[in-house]
This record gives C-alpha cells, structure tokens and sequence, in this order.
C-alpha cells in the first residue's frame, strides 16, 4: 500500500481503489436472522446470501475485478483447440513465474488430483508443511498418506513469529532419512498456509526446504493459491527481502520449486487454476490427465473469459499496492479485536482474520463445536458469516469417535478489494458486543450428520435456549437497530 501518513498519527489502511460496480446488500433483522440460523442447521454455509450482510465465509472466487479485467473478458477467443486466451494465460504465467510449462485446470483442488495421480504411489509419504483439506484427501485416496511437520509455533495461536508456515527442516532431514527418496512422492509447501490462519513461509524457509529436496532427488511441488499474501509477508518481515520487487520475491519462489499449482479463485481475482513447471518431464507426467479429467489442454475446464481476466489478475498481483491490501485490512481488524480483548490469532496472517473459540467460549467443549457455536452466534448477532474451522471440520474416527481440532477458530475472511473500511469497523464493533456477552453463548450438536464432508452441509441445533436469549440481550442493548 502507497506510504501514506495521517497528520492524526493514526495508521488506516486506505483502499488504493476506488469502487465502481456495487452490489446492494442487505442486514436483515435480528429475528429473522435467528429464523435463517435455524433453517440453515446453524451451518453458515447453508445461509441464503440474501439472508447475509457480509458474507467472510471464504476469499474462494469472490474476489473482485478491476475494470481491466472486466475489459479483458469481452476478448475471450472462444474455441475448443488453440485460442488465443490460452497463450495470453500462459504469457502472463511464464511472466510471472518463469516457467516454461502450463497446463491448466478448471480449480484448485483439480490440479491436486492431477498432480497426486501423477506422482504419489500407494504407501508414499508428502511431507508438508501443513495440508490443506482437498491436497490430503486427493493424496489418501491414492493410498499416499500426509505426514505435516510445521515449526513448532504453527499452531500457537498468540504468537510473534513472522513465520509460522515454516517447514521444520530438522524434521524434513529425519524424514528423508528414514524414507528414502523412493518413499516420498514429493514435498508439498503451501504459500499463506490456509488451515493454521493465513500464515506465511519465508523465502529463506522454502530455500532450505528446496535445497535438501534437490540434493536427495525428490520433488518440491508449491501451492500457491495464497501466493499473494505471502509476498507481501516475505517483503515487509523478511530483512534480506526487502529491496527485492513483488516480482523478484515470485520468480525466488518458483525457482525453488519444481511444479507450481494454484487456485485461480484465490490467485488473480478470477475462478480456475492451473500448474506450471520449469521440468519436461512432469509436464509430461501430468499432461495426459488434463484431457481426460479436465478439458483440452488449450482450456482445461475454465471458461476463456475467466482465462482472460485470470491473466491480468496475475500481472496485477505484482504490484505492492495490489497485494497489500488484503493483509493491511486484517491486520488493522486483528488489532482492533486484541484492543477489545477478543482473542485472535497473532500475528495477523493473510486471507482473513482468525478468531479464536477456544479462548472467546471456554465454556463450550468442543464436542458442542466451540467454533461452530460462535460462527452461529456471530451471523445471528450481525449478520457476519464466517466459516468454521474446527471440530466441526473433521471426520468422525471409523469407531465413530471425534477426533478434536487442533485448533477451535472462526474464519472470517475478507476477500480481496471487497469490503470497505466500515464495514471492518461494524465487524469488530459487533464481535466486541458478542465477546461481552460472550457466557450467553451455548453449544451445538448434530441433527443431521453426513458420514463425508459433515460442515459441508450437515445440520446442528443449539443445546438449549442460548439463541433466543441471546436475541433477547440484543434487543435490550440495541433496541430497534438492526
Ligand atoms: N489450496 C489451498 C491453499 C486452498 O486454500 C484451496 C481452497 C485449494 C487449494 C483448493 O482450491 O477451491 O479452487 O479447488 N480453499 C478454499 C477456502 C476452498 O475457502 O479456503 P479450489
């Protein structure tokens, strides 16, 4: 963000955009967001958005445009083989990464199981630094297994460290010891590290993680869905880093890695995804999946105009200004939060602000689903939705036991140039109230619990009568405000 100084001393992040396209929002009122909490099953994703007033459930393809990319899209070459939106997609990679090979697919999650299908060997091991929920389960369901070994403070929640992405490397030596290249399939690293709150790897770190994967043969393969806020990261927190360009910090990135893959709902302010490599071989590897899984290789799933506007989305994420705002936003909102002694992941890491359930409930276990109970609680106190990521999001043991979270937190993430500054300030106002009232908050238990993916899209109900009076102090403090 441009280096702007309040004459006030204060420090806002401002927008270094201007909006010019709205879509008009809606706060219902309390009561019938009580009525559209309990219709959901008390699981926000099963909200009707026209029930939600600002919708943190994800930053996964509602990032918004510019109106470069939006002139972009009317360009789309439309054809099954050999458009010209393919070549502009893969100029704009080799640009940005420089590699020289493209194979795109139609999002995230689908360059997982192409890569996974390619490389990963039943009973072969992916040290990583932390999973995401579909690279592991496209690994697993090819009888590989996860094996996650982050420094030690990944899942300290108040923390300093500037880095909590960071791969042990002491780990990683014993590891590749103990295995062998033959029982690895590769390294996976994953950029602004989702499930333990945004958090960054140094470029320092994935050098070191590079350099003992290539002295032993095994490939690194770099999830880059959240490359853009850990850019940012390494050029504010990492000294040796910070005369370097957005651009350079990238091209260090890619060059330690041997196969690139990202979510284009994440990455480039668009939807699809894609994986790139400097390596022939592994384009080969991979390639004939496409076709197969995805589309033709000229297309791979995604429709030419999100191609089109993917591709300026890319350049566009190498300018400071452009990837700064999402990490400035929730910093300022962690900030805001610590004041009001709302506990909350620290440091402030990218893709949203991480609240910490645990702390904010400790009278709920997490067999009622701590997080669960609050991101309930939060969408009936404003309107907020965010999303669970705790107990709730894991899968039952076969003996039908609940294996606890690491971690109970409420996701609220800001998508990014999305929302404004105010409604930053609602948010921490309403969860500055919820926290005040925090012990008329109760827990959940199942309805209806599907054995596969349950947060998805199973059922809760609230043990007990805590909703309503919760509704009830609201409606005391606020009286007829929304
Ligand atoms: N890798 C990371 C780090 C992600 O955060 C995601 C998606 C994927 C891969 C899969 O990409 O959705 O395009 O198939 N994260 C979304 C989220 C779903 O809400 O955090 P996808």
């Amino acid at each position: 963000m441009a280096n702007i100084k309040f004459f006030s001393g204060k420090t806002t992040p401002i927008e270094m955009h201007r909006v010019r396209i709205i879509q008009k929002l809606n706060l219902p009122t309390i009561d019938e967001r009580l009525e559209a909490m309990k219709r959901a099953g008390n699981n926000t994703f099963l909200l009707k958005n026209a029930d939600v007033f600002l919708d943190m459930l994800t930053d996964s393809g509602v990032n918004a445009m510019s109106n470069d990319q939006q002139a972009a899209m009317m360009q789309a070459d439309d054809s099954y083989a050999g458009s010209a939106t393919f070549y502009r997609l893969e100029k704009a990679l080799r640009h940005v990464f420089g590699m020289e090979y493209f194979l795109p697919a139609h999002q995230g999650r689908a360059c997982e199981h192409v890569i996974a299908k390619a490389l990963v060997k039943k009973g072969q091991m992916v040290p990583m630094n932390y999973h995401f929920t579909t690279s592991k389960a496209h690994i697993t369901e090819l009888g590989g297994e996860i094996l996650e070994i982050p420094v030690k403070d990944a899942f300290n929640t108040t923390s300093t460290c500037p880095f909590k992405g960071n791969m042990d490397i002491a780990a990683l030596k014993q590891v590749i010891a103990e295995l062998g290249r033959d029982g690895i399939a590769y390294v996976r690293m994953e950029a602004g590290t989702n499930l333990i709150g945004g958090q960054p790897f140094s470029l320092q770190n994935l050098q070191e993680v590079s350099s003992l994967c290539r002295a032993n043969g095994i490939p690194l393969i770099q999830d880059v869905s959240l490359l853009s806020d850990n850019l940012y990261f390494i050029k504010q927190r990492e000294a040796a880093c910070k005369d370097m360009s957005i651009h350079e910090i990238a091209l260090a990135m890619a060059a330690a890695s041997d196969i690139i893959y990202f979510s284009g709902r994440k990455l480039g302010f668009a939807r699809g995804g894609g994986i790139c490599t400097g390596n022939k071989q592994f384009y080969l590897d991979i390639r004939g999946y496409i076709p197969l899984y995805e589309g033709f290789l000229t297309y791979g799933g995604m429709s030419v105009r999100e191609m089109e506007a993917l591709a300026v989305g890319l350049y566009e994420t190498l300018d400071e200004d452009v990837v700064s705002q999402g990490p400035q936003f929730i910093e300022y909102m962690t900030n805001e939060l610590i004041k009001h002694n709302v506990p909350v992941v620290t440091p402030p890491g990218g893709l949203g602000c991480h609240v910490n359930a645990r702390e904010f409930l400790p009278h709920i276990s997490q067999t009622q689903y701590t997080a669960g109970a609050l991101a309930s609680a939060l969408y009936i106190t404003s309107g907020v939705r965010g999303m669970e990521r705790g107990t709730m999001s894991e899968q039952r043991n076969e003996d039908g036991t609940e294996p606890l979270a690491h971690m109970e937190l409420v996701r609220l993430a800001l998508p990014r140039r999305v929302f404004t500054m105010s409604q930053i300030v609602y948010t921490v106002d309403r969860l500055n109230w919820l926290y005040q009232n925090r012990y008329l908050v109760g827990g959940l238990k199942w309805l209806d619990e599907p054995k596969i993916l349950r947060f998805f899209y199973g059922t809760l109900e609230a043990t007990g009568d805590w909703q309503q009076k919760l509704v009830a102090k609201f409606k005391a403090d606020f009286g007829d405000s929304l």
